[in-house]
């Protein structure tokens, strides 16, 4: 496999910010959804700033607090974290399956891709595009979704690493020769008011249609068009492909943290971070790239981490899922 230089994506673009972020902390915490509680009832994995914590005040502007990011944008300290994908063997067992980085985004160690778009790849669809506000926050999916019906929500099986079709709503039902690739894509209207939502996503509205392709007009209700998150995170799962590992009855043998074998309860969490206006001079910017914003090295993203508050075993063969997932 070949990996691109860091460089690749210093290329200007017309409307997104396309870029890796490593591997901060893999843990069983989540200031968003269960703020505070150590700890949280399923294994997360987490990217971005090093301000990340079991509590995250909204009056705290983490840009402020952080002190480094796994992020190749230097200035972003945001957290972006997802559940973390688990191997069921025949005997019961679980063991989690290891994330890589995007092909186009170098050696960053595993964590994902973080994009902001404006409108769709080729265009930035000259509306104006509001950054997000420091402690702001929102959710996309939920763990108890049965239903598929985001298409923002999907896998790809990955031929290789350059696949991006076609997208299933389940996890894939065949062995994936270089792995699975997990994308979640956030809405993108804002009510304009509230930093956060009792669900952590009525504040928000989702007009995306799936894909990178142009989402709909925002609603007068959240009339406020933000950029479009979205993540990709690649699962390589090619250490299990092996069929006679797989179960006896012909269903994939993959897992989300909190018991999720169909893969329909996917979700992602996004707690904005970026330092002082540098993702609004990018949104206002065409092409997005020109308006100097600041990157740093593989090395100095990968050498970001937090110290897991939880010490716990979620690596190995374990007999059960670290926590108290609800099974489904
Ligand atoms: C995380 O929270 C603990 C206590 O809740 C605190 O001691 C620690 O300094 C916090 N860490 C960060 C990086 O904010
Ligand atoms: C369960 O199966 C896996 C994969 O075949 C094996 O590596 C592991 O040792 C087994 N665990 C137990 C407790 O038998
Ligand atoms: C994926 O996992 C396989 C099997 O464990 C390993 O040989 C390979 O190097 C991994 N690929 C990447 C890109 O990390």
């Amino acid at each position: 496999m070949k990996w691109l230089p860091l460089v690749a994506l210093a290329v200007p673009s017309q409307a997104y910010l396309r870029f890796g972020c490593a591997t901060l902390s893999v843990q069983r915490l989540d200031p968003i959804v269960e703020p505070g509680r150590l700890p949280s009832s399923h294994v997360h994995q987490i990217v971005g700033g090093n301000a990340f914590n079991a509590t995250m005040d909204p009056k705290i502007d983490i840009a402020e607090k952080a002190t480094c990011t796994t992020c190749s944008f230097s200035e972003d300290f945001s957290n972006y974290w997802t559940a973390v994908m688990y191997f069921k063997a025949r005997n019961g067992s679980y063991k989690r399956v290891p994330q890589y980085p995007n092909a186009l985004l170098g050696s960053l160690t595993g964590g994902m891709t973080v994009y902001y778009l404006q409108n769709d790849f080729s265009t930035n669809g000259k509306a104006k595009i509001t950054a997000f506000k420091p402690g702001f926050r929102m959710t996309v999916g939920s763990p108890t979704n049965t239903k598929g019906n985001n298409p923002g929500l999907r896998y790809t099986c990955l031929q290789d690493v350059m696949t991006r079709a076609p997208e299933t709503a389940e996890f894939p039902a065949k062995p994936c020769p270089a792995g699975v690739m997990a994308i979640h894509h956030f809405p993108a209207c804002w009510d304009g008011k509230n930093l956060d939502s009792p669900n952590h996503q009525d504040h928000m509205y989702n007009t995306g249609k799936g894909g990178f392709v142009t989402a709909g007009a925002c609603p007068s209700s959240h009339p406020v068009r933000m950029p479009q998150v979205a993540f990709e995170t690649m699962w390589n799962t090619t250490g299990f492909n092996d069929k006679s590992l797989w179960p006896a009855d012909g269903s994939q043998p993959f897992v989300w943290s909190y018991d999720d074998s169909k893969g329909l309860g996917t979700h992602a969490d996004y707690l904005f971070g970026w330092k002082g206006d540098a993702l609004q001079r990018a949104m206002d910017s065409t092409p997005l790239l020109s308006n100097g914003i600041k990157t740093q090295s593989v090395d100095q993203a990968n050498k970001c981490s937090v110290k897991s508050t939880i010490v716990e075993p979620i690596d190995g063969w374990l007999d059960k899922l670290p926590g108290n997932p609800m099974p489904m």
